[in-house]
């Protein structure tokens, strides 16, 4: 290997580095190698046990569902919180729905909250207050995918599964240099990760790779010198590691347009309803809202407001950006008297508790533009 990473040296020159063969240079990545690594580097989480130690369970499935979507440092006061609060999956589990939902508040998606609740019940119920330890049976609780089964049976189980997160995705895309484009990319990756996680330590290993993905193979400027794989690493090698994984170009989403209306009770109650629990943002509170169309027809949004009242459209949009489309969103508001009655399926919530509903960024956007946030 050294004889072949000193060759590759003498090539270098953008050119010729772009068009070599890492496959060529290429050798086996050694899990022990990264193990060694994470021994000495691995960084102290609130859910990791210590060394040598099993997790618990119940720890690490709390964590791996808090971490979906949301960075550690984000989810560890609120992990710090919850175990604290339901330091068993029985404590959670009895606990109500909504004060669940409002410890969450914050993390964002709630719709992790409200299966993490129905999934501490059916562990509860269904498995006597034991988590599975197969992947299969834990992929049957509400709320665990594919990769939440795969890293809770590996970290708190130290099976052989295969965990693979987006940092995990772009250590595995440049060790092999896949060229492949994301998402069809997923199965190469899925299956070059399979051939590295090892018999022994396979939890450890799993914690690794996640390790090495968020301190040391970022996505810009990577830390090669540092990673215990970089003689092996084939993008390394060709000297372009930062363009992996490959993307698919970006398809634009079209336009979308919609209207919120922040009705305001004069006792200081704001009108909310929460939005189906299937769907974009399923589940969320939001004031109501028309749906999201290509067009936007003022005299349309304006008969599907919640109350007669003298609606007053604020100047401006909301703007926001979902994964799949833009959206410019006007804010209707009205003031209506205090013993106003909330329509079937919406509900008044005092302006000083709107901060700990489950607002979705773009609702937040909304009730700013209204001036609702500077109460
Ligand atoms: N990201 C997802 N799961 C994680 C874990 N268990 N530790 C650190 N980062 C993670």
């Amino acid at each position: 290997m050294r004889l072949c990473h000193i060759g590759c040296m003498r090539l270098s020159g953008a050119a010729i580095r772009k068009k070599r063969d890492a496959a060529a240079c290429a050798q086996a990545p050694d899990p022990a190698a990264l193990l060694a690594w994470y021994d000495r580097h691995r960084r102290r989480l609130p859910w990791r046990a210590a060394h040598g130690e099993l997790p618990d369970a119940y720890g690490v499935w709390l964590s791996e569902i808090m971490l979906q979507q949301t960075t550690v440092k984000a989810v560890a006061p609120y992990y710090v919180t919850f175990l604290a609060r339901w330091p068993t999956v029985e404590k959670l589990a009895a606990a109500p729905l909504d004060d669940v939902l409002k410890a969450w508040a914050g993390l964002g998606y709630y719709a992790r909250a409200r299966n993490l609740h129905a999934c501490a019940k059916a562990v509860v119920e269904q498995h006597r207050g034991r988590f599975p330890a197969s992947e299969s049976a834990l992929r049957a609780l509400p709320g665990i995918g594919a990769y939440t089964a795969a890293a809770v049976a590996a970290i708190a189980f130290d099976q052989r599964a295969v965990a693979i997160d987006g940092n995990i995705e772009r250590v595995i895309a440049r060790l092999f240099a896949v060229e492949a484009a994301l998402p069809a990319a997923k199965a190469e990756i899925g299956r070059s990760a399979e051939t590295l996680v090892p018999q022994r330590r396979p939890g450890d290993f799993t914690q690794a790779m996640m390790d090495l993905g968020a301190t040391i193979c970022t996505p810009k400027k990577p830390a090669c010198v540092l990673c215990p794989w970089m003689d092996v690493c084939a993008a390394r090698q060709r000297g372009d590691q930062e363009t992996f994984p490959r993307k698919a170009p970006k398809v634009e989403g079209r336009m979308r347009y919609g209207a919120s209306f922040v009705a305001k009770r004069a006792d200081g109650f704001v009108l909310v309803r929460s939005r189906p629990s299937k769907g974009l943002l399923g589940g969320m509170t939001e004031v109501p809202s028309t749906a999201w169309a290509h067009e936007f027809d003022p005299l349309s949004a304006l008969a599907e407001a919640p109350l007669k009242a003298k609606w007053r459209r604020l100047p401006g949009v909301v703007e926001h950006g979902f994964t799949h489309f833009p959206l410019e969103q006007a804010v209707y508001v009205a003031s209506v008297p205090a013993k106003s009655k909330a329509p079937d399926g919406m509900r008044w919530v005092a302006l000083t508790e709107l901060h700990g509903e489950a607002l979705p960024n773009v609702m937040r956007k909304v009730v700013a533009h209204a001036g609702l946030d500077r109460r």
